[in-house]
C-alpha cells in the first residue's frame, strides 16, 4: 500500500478487521495511519503520553478558588474603574465562546482526522479541560452577578471578538464536514491550516492577550479569584499549545511534501493575521490604557509571540525582532510550573482562596 492511501478507518468504529496483524510501532502515523487506533500499545508517542499524564497532575476545579474577594471588589463602587471594568467583561465575553469553539474544533474536527490512539488520549484529556475553562467562566458570571447572556452573546456582537472567532471558524468548517477526509496534500494542508489557526492562534497567541489582562490585575491583589483561576487555564493551555505544536511538527515530518514554501508562507501570514486582530481586540478592550498595558504594548506583544510561533514550527519570524514588554508574564508561567498544585490547593482553603501575588 503507498505511503499516502487513505486510512482504512480512521474512526476506530468500522468493521473489526478478523485476520489482520497486529499493530507495529512502525505503522502508527498522525494522519493517515494505516494502523488500528484502537491499540494504544505499542506506543510510538511517548511525547502525547507524557502531556496526557502531566495534564492529569494538574486537574483543577473551578469552584475550588474561592471568589469571595472579587466578589466584595467587583460589588464595592470604587473598587475598579468603568474602564476596567470593561475590559474584564470583554475579556470574559472572549474566554467565554472560545473554550467552546476551540472544544468544538477537538473534537468535532481535530479528533476524527488524527488516527493516533496516544494522541486521541489526550484531546479526550484536553477535551475535559476545555469543559473545566468553560464551567469557570459560568462559576465566574454566577459568583459576580454578571448577565451571562451578554457575555456568552459577545463573540456574536462585539466586533473586535466576532473577527477573531470567525477567522478561526473558517478553518475548522472545511474538517467539520462529514464527507471531509484526510489523504490528499489538499486535504492534508486544510488539517494543518486548522491545528495553526485553533492551536497556534487562538491557544497560543490570542488567549495570552487575555491572560495578561487578568493577571495584571491578579498582579495589583485585585480580582485574584479570576486571576487565580487564569493561572490554572494558562497552565493548561501551555501544554494545549505545546501538544498542538508537536503535532504540526511531527506531521511535518512524517510529510515534508506537505510543507512547502508556499505553504510556509501562508502559515506566516496566517500569524501575521492574528496579530493584527488581536490589535484590534486590544484597542477596543483598552481604548486608553490602563493597568500598565495598552493597546501599543499588546501588539508588541502579540509581535513577541508570533515570532516565538514561528521559532517552534522552524519558521521565518513574521516580524521584526520584537522585545517582550511582559516579562512578568514568563515569571507567572515558570512559577506555574514550580508550584505545587496540591500543596497550593490545600493553602487555599485556609487562606480563604487568595492566591500569592509576589
Ligand atoms: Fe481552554
Ligand atoms: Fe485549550
Amino acid at each position: 500500500m503507498p505511503m499516502n492511501a487513505p486510512a482504512h478507518d480512521a474512526t476506530g468504529l468500522g468493521e473489526i478487521d478478523r485476520s489482520g496483524g497486529r499493530v507495529r510501532v512502525d505503522e502508527k502515523r498522525l494522519l493517515n495511519a494505516r494502523a488500528d487506533v484502537n491499540q494504544l500499545l505499542p506506543m510510538k508517542y511517548r511525547w502525547a503520553w507524557e502531556k496526557y499524564l502531566a495534564a492529569c497532575n494538574n486537574h483543577w476545579m473551578p469552584t475550588e478558588v474561592s471568589m469571595q474577594a472579587d466578589i466584595a471588589l467587583w460589588k464595592s463602587r470604587d473598587g475598579l474603574t468603568a474602564e476596567e471594568r470593561r475590559m474584564v467583561r470583554r475579556n470574559l465575553g472572549f474566554f467565554a465562546a472560545s473554550e467552546s469553539l476551540v472544544a468544538n474544533n477537538i473534537v468535532l474536527a481535530v479528533y476524527r482526522q488524527l488516527a493516533n490512539p496516544e494522541c486521541r488520549q489526550y484531546l479526550l484529556r484536553q477535551a475535559f479541560e476545555e469543559a473545566v475553562h468553560t464551567h469557570c467562566f459560568q462559576y465566574i458570571v454566577e459568583s459576580l452577578g454578571l448577565d451571562g447572556g451578554e457575555l456568552f452573546n459577545m463573540y456574536r456582537e462585539v466586533p473586535s471578538i466576532t473577527d477573531k472567532a470567525a477567522w478561526a471558524l473558517r478553518h475548522t468548517r472545511a474538517l467539520s464536514d462529514p464527507a471531509f477526509r484526510t489523504g490528499t496534500p489538499a486535504a492534508d494542508q486544510d488539517f494543518l491550516r486548522d491545528l495553526v489557526a485553533f492551536y497556534v492562534v487562538f491557544e497560543g497567541m490570542w488567549f495570552y492577550t487575555g491572560f495578561a489582562q487578568i493577571l495584571s490585575l491578579g498582579r495589583r491583589n485585585r480580582m485574584v479569584g479570576i486571576a487565580g483561576q487564569y493561572q490554572y487555564i494558562l497552565r493548561d493551555e501551555s501544554i494545549h499549545l505545546n501538544f498542538g505544536i508537536d503535532v504540526i511538527n511531527q506531521i511535518r515530518h512524517e510529510n515534508p511534501h506537505l510543507w512547502t514554501r508556499a505553504f510556509q508562507d501562508e502559515v506566516r501570514g496566517m500569524l501575521a493575521e492574528a496579530a493584527a486582530l488581536e490589535a484590534a481586540y486590544g484597542r477596543d478592550t483598552m481604548p486608553h490604557g490602563l493597568l500598565g498595558l495598552n493597546a501599543e504594548l499588546c501588539a508588541q506583544y502579540m509581535h513577541f509571540i508570533a515570532n516565538r510561533r514561528c521559532a517552534q514550527l522552524g519558521l521565518a519570524p513574521v516580524f521584526a525582532e520584537a522585545a517582550n514588554p511582559f516579562p512578568w508574564m514568563s515569571e507567572t508561567m515558570d512559577l506555574m510550573k514550580e508550584k505545587n498544585f496540591f500543596e497550593t490547593r490545600v493553602t487555599e482553603y485556609q487562606n480563604g482562596g487568595a492566591l500569592a501575588w509576589d
